[in-house]
Order: structure tokens, then C-alpha cells, then sequence
């Protein structure tokens, strides 16, 4: 049996930021319309909210929800989504080739987050619009009143400026696909314009700059340069996309999906301190990771083999628990990098790629990809400890020297967080771990998704299939403990200090 040891010590140099367990709910599909408000469910409250979808985004433990796009936002007009809900407009949506009758809008939205108690991520639209209207809306949403977008607000009875904290300056504008797509040169230009004009109406919000939709861009790093050179002095954050599959049925690139992802993370925080060090400063540009996911893209037959209509089911991914061990595992490369990555969200909350599926009559279910997020967003909190992995390594296609064995640990208080990845394909794992500079007191819990049954899922028919499974450790000493990792498997252990 594969042997690894892990050398856990009583250092920390960051905090986890809460705002790491973020999701995403964009206007695709059936993520908003069926999914989060569904006035004709039996499950909705007086607002047509799901509150069974509420109470499992609550379960979850979703801090903060980034609205309303996605490639959805590039050609929104955000004024459609307010006021009186006979007046609005139904309107081709052409980045998902759908209906849209703007049913549910920004005050909606933020109704609806304030039931959840997380903290809103809003995307602008930079595809087709520009710095006028795009200070409008953050005239609309923030700015306390007498004037014609806060006063517009108001008569839409929404007394009290929403104070929305974070704003994404569009969505992946590097993308072909994206309607209003630009050159990194065009889009820096116009990022930075409309940002001065942001932080002249509401000079407290946080600003993303639109990074590259995924690794394998032929324009990644290049676009990362260009655009903050632009927007450096603007901006606080930069965005990462990335969405992961299994291809060929190789396995062991899909669990390589965490180590690509932390390749990922470390290339753009060198773009970004190269420009820094290029501009003498000591700013750090942080990253907003706020789309990632597993998602099949393969069985998705493509935008223009839709046709129009409202709330189609679009990339309604049912997940496995081979799935559920890579969203563990992509959760802990975002733990790891918690110094640099200052928010993410998992796209989307529900149906569309979702940890959370619905169907009108039938309570909301818990996915695969549900139980690690949770258990991460609960347990993974606090500050991050210094550790050092043994174990052996391999070749995976889509990743050289991949680790077999991969973890990482917090501590809150007076307890220990162990989370632990087993890449082994074939066999379980004898980890040893050793603790310097502090004591265990005692064993916890442990929480196992993996092992066997790797291609169970929860469905409609069978929505309580997958759970997951406990696991203990098999030795428990003061000043460390080993644990058998089954093969393929994501696992939590917890543990109570001595004082
Ligand atoms: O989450 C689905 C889509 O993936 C988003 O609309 C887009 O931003 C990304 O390409």
C-alpha cells in the first residue's frame, strides 16, 4: 500500500477569507427561473423564492453570490430588471438563446441574498454598455437618494441604498464567444474609464478587472498584463475562470483538476506583481475566482443548437462522487492560496452546473459536489497552517509530477482541520501525520466522500443516494495520527487541541 507523510507545523501565514465559499447564480437556464424563484412551486414563499433552495444555499454555507452573469450580463440592460413587474420587457437573451422576462432583477436579487445573509458579487455589463450606464446602476443600487437613479430606487420601494460592495467590470471579455468581446487593449481602456467613474459615485466598492476565462487561453497572461497596466490604479482584484472534466476517462488528469487550478492561481499572481513591481508599488492585486466548477462541456451541444425559450434545462450536469472529490479538492487549492485568492464562487448555486437541482413539485436535493463545499465552507475556516507533504508522484496526461497525496489544515480555535486528497486510482493510502509546536487532545469527526461507489448520484428518483461517509484515524498519538485514505477520496479530519 502507498505510503505518505505530512509534517503539519504550528505556523500560519494568512487567514481563510470567508469569501471563498461563494456561488454564482446567473440568468442561464434554470438557475434563477426554476431554480432560486419559481413563483409556481409549492415550495415558494409570497416572493416566489425556492425556500428549500434557501435553506440548502443556508446549509451549504454560501457567504457571498455573484449575479447576475456570466456571459448573460455582457448584453443586459439591468434597467429591464426593475419596477413595476407588468411594465417589464420580455427580451431575447442571446447569450444562452433565451427568453428573458425580467421577472427577477437586481431588487429582487438583493431581497433574496439578504434571506441567505451572504454578501453580493455584481456583475456590470462591459460587453454592450459603457461608463455611463454603468455608473447609473451604481447610482440605482448604492447611492442614498435625491437624485434620478436613487430616487428611481426609492419609487421602486426600495428605500435604503443597497450598499453593494463588490462590482465585477464585465465578464469574460477576452472570450470569442462573448457578445461584446474586446482586445485586452480595448477592454483595459474601457475597464479602467468606467472604474474612475464607479469610485466617483461610490468611492467604498471593491473593483474586479476581467482576467482570462481559463489556463488555456491563447491570450492568458498577455491579457492579465495588458489589462492592469491599465487599471492598476483602479482596481483591487483580477478574475480567474475555470470549469474541469474528465476526458477519455482519465481519471487521474480529472483529479489533477486541483493542482492545474493552483498552477493557475500562481500565474496570474505573477502577472499581476510583475505590473506592481513595473509601477513601483507595493499594491497586491488579488484574485476573485468567480467561476469554477466541474462542468461536462463536452455533452453541452452548444449555444446555437438551442432554441429560443424561457428557463430551457441547459447544462444540467448530474454529479458524481468521483465529481464530489474534485470540487474537495478544488476547495482546498482556493484554502491554500487564501493569502492571494479573495473570493470565489462555485457557478452556479442551482440546477445549471449546481450543487443544488430542483424540479416544481419535488423538494430541492443535495448533489455530490453539495457535501464537500459544505463541509469546507464549516470546517475550513480560520487561519491556514504551514505544512510539508511526502508522497510519491506521478504523470498524469494533463499534469507531469503529480502529487498522489495532497492536504491542507486550519486551525479555528482550539481545533485542528485536516483535509486530505488521495489521487491513488488503484489503492488506499497509509498517510502519518505529525504535528510540531502543538498537541492533539482528541479525535473529533472525520468526513469521507470517495472510496467506493464513485459513479453514485443523487437524482430526482433517488435524491438522498449519496450522503458521505465517516472516516477515523487508525492511531492517534499527542503529537500527530495516521489514517488509511481510501483510493480516489476527499476527506476531513477534526481535531481538539490541548490547551
Ligand atoms: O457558468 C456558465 C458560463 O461559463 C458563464 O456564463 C460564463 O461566464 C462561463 O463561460
Amino acid at each position: 500500500m502507498p505510503k505518505a507523510t505530512i509534517k503539519i507545523s504550528n505556523n500560519s501565514k494568512t487567514q481563510v477569507n470567508p469569501r471563498i465559499y461563494g456561488s454564482f447564480v446567473e440568468h442561464m437556464g434554470r438557475c434563477v427561473y426554476g431554480g432560486i424563484f419559481e413563483p409556481a412551486s409549492p415550495f415558494s414563499d409570497e416572493d416566489g423564492f425556492r425556500t428549500d433552495v434557501l435553506d440548502l444555499a443556508k446549509e451549504m454555507g454560501v457567504t457571498t453570490v455573484r449575479y447576475p452573469g456570466g456571459n448573460f450580463v455582457s448584453g443586459y440592460l439591468w434597467e429591464d430588471g426593475v419596477g413595476p413587474k407588468e411594465e417589464r420587457p420580455t427580451r431575447l437573451d442571446l447569450a444562452w438563446r433565451s427568453v428573458e422576462t425580467n421577472q427577477f432583477g437586481l431588487n429582487e436579487f438583493m431581497k433574496w441574498i439578504k434571506l441567505l445573509d451572504a454578501e453580493p458579487i455584481m456583475a456590470i455589463n462591459l460587453g454592450t454598455r459603457g461608463v455611463l450606464e454603468a455608473a447609473q446602476l451604481i447610482e440605482y443600487a448604492n447611492f442614498p437618494e435625491g437624485t434620478t437613479f436613487s430616487e428611481m430606487r426609492k419609487q421602486h420601494g426600495v428605500e435604503n441604498p443597497h450598499q453593494i460592495g463588490v462590482w465585477c467590470l464585465g465578464n469574460e471579455l477576452d472570450g470569442p464567444w462573448q457578445i461584446g468581446h474586446k482586445s485586452a487593449e480595448d477592454y483595459g481602456k474601457l475597464a479602467k474609464e468606467t472604474a474612475k467613474a464607479i469610485k466617483l459615485v461610490d468611492p467604498d466598492v471593491k473593483l474586479v478587472a476581467c482576467g482570462s476565462s481559463y489556463e488555456e487561453m491563447p491570450t492568458f497572461g498577455e491579457w492579465e498584463e495588458t489589462v492592469l497596466d491599465h487599471t492598476f490604479d483602479e482596481v483591487e482584484n483580477i478574475s480567474m475562470h475555470a470549469y474541469y472534466e474528465k476526458f477519455d476517462d482519465d481519471s487521474l488528469s480529472f483529479l489533477a483538476s486541483s493542482a492545474r487550478m493552483d498552477r493557475f492561481i500562481k500565474g496570474v499572481i505573477e502577472r499581476a506583481d510583475k505590473i506592481a513591481t513595473k509601477k513601483g508599488s507595493d499594491k497586491k492585486i488579488n484574485i476573485s475566482f468567480d467561476e469554477w466548477n466541474v462542468w461536462y462541456q463536452k455533452r453541452f451541444e452548444g449555444v446555437d443548437k438551442l432554441e429560443f425559450a424561457q428557463a430551457p434545462r441547459i447544462i444540467e450536469d448530474d454529479y458524481t462522487v468521483e465529481d464530489a472529490v474534485v470540487v474537495g479538492s478544488l476547495l482546498m487549492t482556493l484554502i491554500k492560496n487564501s493569502d492571494r485568492v479573495d473570493m470565489a464562487c462555485q457557478a452556479q448555486l442551482a440546477n445549471v452546473i449546481g450543487p443544488i437541482r430542483t424540479e416544481t413539485n419535488k423538494p430541492a436535493w443535495r448533489q455530490t459536489s453539495f457535501f464537500p463545499f459544505a463541509l469546507s465552507s464549516k470546517f475550513g475556516r480560520g487561519e491556514v497552517i504551514d505544512l510539508e507533504i511526502g508522497t510519491r508522484t506521478e504523470d498524469a496526461a494533463l499534469f507531469e509530477n503529480l502529487p498522489m497525496v495532497d492536504s491542507v489544515a486550519t486551525k479555528d480555535g482550539d481545533h485542528l482541520n485536516v483535509f486530505l486528497l488521495n489521487r491513488e486510482l488503484e489503492d488506499s493510502t497509509d498517510v502519518s501525520i505529525e504535528l510540531a509546536g502543538f498537541n492533539i487532545d482528541e479525535f473529533v469527526e472525520g468526513y469521507l466522500v470517495g472510496g467506493d461507489n464513485l459513479e453514485l448520484q443523487n437524482t430526482a428518483e433517488q435524491p438522498e443516494a449519496f450522503g458521505y461517509d465517516s472516516i477515523s484515524p487508525s492511531k492517534t498519538v499527542a503529537n500527530g495520527f495516521s489514517v488509511t485514505l481510501p483510493k480516489v477520496s476527499w476527506s476531513l479530519l477534526r481535531f481538539k487541541l490541548s490547551n
